[in-house]
């Protein structure tokens, strides 16, 4: 790959490009792509075609950055399974909050759910997915849901998988992740992770704020399950590069919190000169410009939301596509710059 290549590569913002190598590998392999344009899945309420979020059994560990697929809007984790690429956070949400927002979410399209013990909402996330289930927008098997075992728990993590089991009132768990790094006992929840995915009660295992190669791959070398994400804060200020590129050879993808920025920042990103330029150019949004940036650079991204017109606004990113030119302005803006300090 030449320089200009890599310059105008949706990896072009992470030095090296391995990740970019892995992903031309993959898409001259099978043909999967990066950045795309409308989907082909099942309508949904919106009259919007919503991705197919279908179950496989934990297939063989797969190196490289996972590539994205636009028209089924899913990426396959390292796990096997299928997960949205584009989904509802639910920080600081309350549980009444939680539940408009994940009915409101299911109703636009979305398959993806992001809650965490942490939040006091699964209760609320889990009677969103029932409303959606009882009115026929979805079925369970449809929805992909997230939750985090909060550090206090690590010691315990067994029995707090069976409590977000009950508060969420479902049987199997997508995804749970270890909320934050925690040397003291974090590799001890991650193997009870390990043995609720050999029950059957988790499908996928993940990570979040571990901002340090070393770190990730101190929980790696201990535990056997690689971890199928990494969630971590995530925005064109503070792009990730570094642990991006780490993580590729486990063959886990990147999640993105803070994607807008977060509550009460969201502006600082939305007023960006670059952003609201690129925002006039499409006739979108600075949310929705940042979302589409999110998915072609080949980040998970989670907005939170407990408005309705946003929460549909943010999924609808599938008609437009940023340039070359307009991601290399995007990747221009990091700043190493995180919105939060833990
Ligand atoms: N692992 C972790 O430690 C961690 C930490 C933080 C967050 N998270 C996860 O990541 C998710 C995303 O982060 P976040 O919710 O904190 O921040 P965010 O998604 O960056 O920003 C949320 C803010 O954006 C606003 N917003 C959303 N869509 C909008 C639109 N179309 N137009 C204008 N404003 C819009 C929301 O306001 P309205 O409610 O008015 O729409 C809210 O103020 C969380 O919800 C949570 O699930 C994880």
């Amino acid at each position: 790959m030449d320089r200009r290549q890599r310059e105008l590569s949706p990896f072009a913002a992470r030095p090296g490009g391995l990740a970019a190598i892995l992903l031309l590998l993959c898409l001259a392999l099978t043909g999967c792509t990066a950045t795309g344009g409308g989907g082909s899945g099942a309508e949904t309420e919106s009259g919007d075609a919503g991705p197919g979020v279908g179950a496989s059994p934990q297939g063989p560990a797969v190196s490289g950055y996972p590539a994205f697929d636009f028209d089924a809007r899913t990426v396959t984790l390292n796990s096997g399974y299928e997960m949205p690429i584009l989904g509802l956070g639910t920080f600081s949400l309350s549980d009444e909050e939680a539940a408009d927002s994940t009915y409101w979410a299911l109703k636009a399209g979305f398959r993806l759910i992001d809650t965490a013990r942490i939040y006091g909402n699964e209760t609320g996330v889990g009677r969103g997915l029932q409303r959606a289930i009882d009115e026929g927008v979805v079925a369970r098997e449809d929805v992909f849901i997230t939750t985090k075992i909060w550090t206090t728990d690590y010691d315990d993590a067994d029995a707090a998988i069976n409590t977000s089991l009950e508060r969420l009132g479902v049987d199997y768990i997508d995804l749970m992740i270890l909320h934050h790094s925690q040397p003291a006992n974090d590799v001890d929840a991650y193997q009870a992770l390990e043995r609720a995915v050999g029950d059957g009660r988790l499908r996928s295992i993940g990570l979040s704020n571990y901002y340090e190669p070393e770190d990730f791959d101190r929980l790696v070398e201990a535990t056997s399950i690689r971890p199928a994400l990494l969630q971590n804060e995530t925005h064109p200020y503070h792009q990730s590069g570094q642990m991006k590129e780490h993580i590729a050879q486990y063959g886990t993808v990147l999640e993105s919190w803070f994607p807008l920025g977060g509550r009460g920042n969201t502006q600082t990103l939305f007023d960006d000169e670059t952003i609201s330029d690129i925002a006039r150019a499409h006739g979108k949004s600075a949310a929705q410009i940042i979302i589409r940036w999110h998915l072609q650079v080949g980040n998970v991204c989670i907005p939170g939301s407990s408005n309705q017109q946003h929460i549909n606004e943010d999924y609808d990113v599938w008609d437009f596509e940023l340039t070359e030119a307009e991601m290399a302005r995007m990747a221009a803006l990091e700043r190493d710059a995180r919105f939060s300090n833990y």
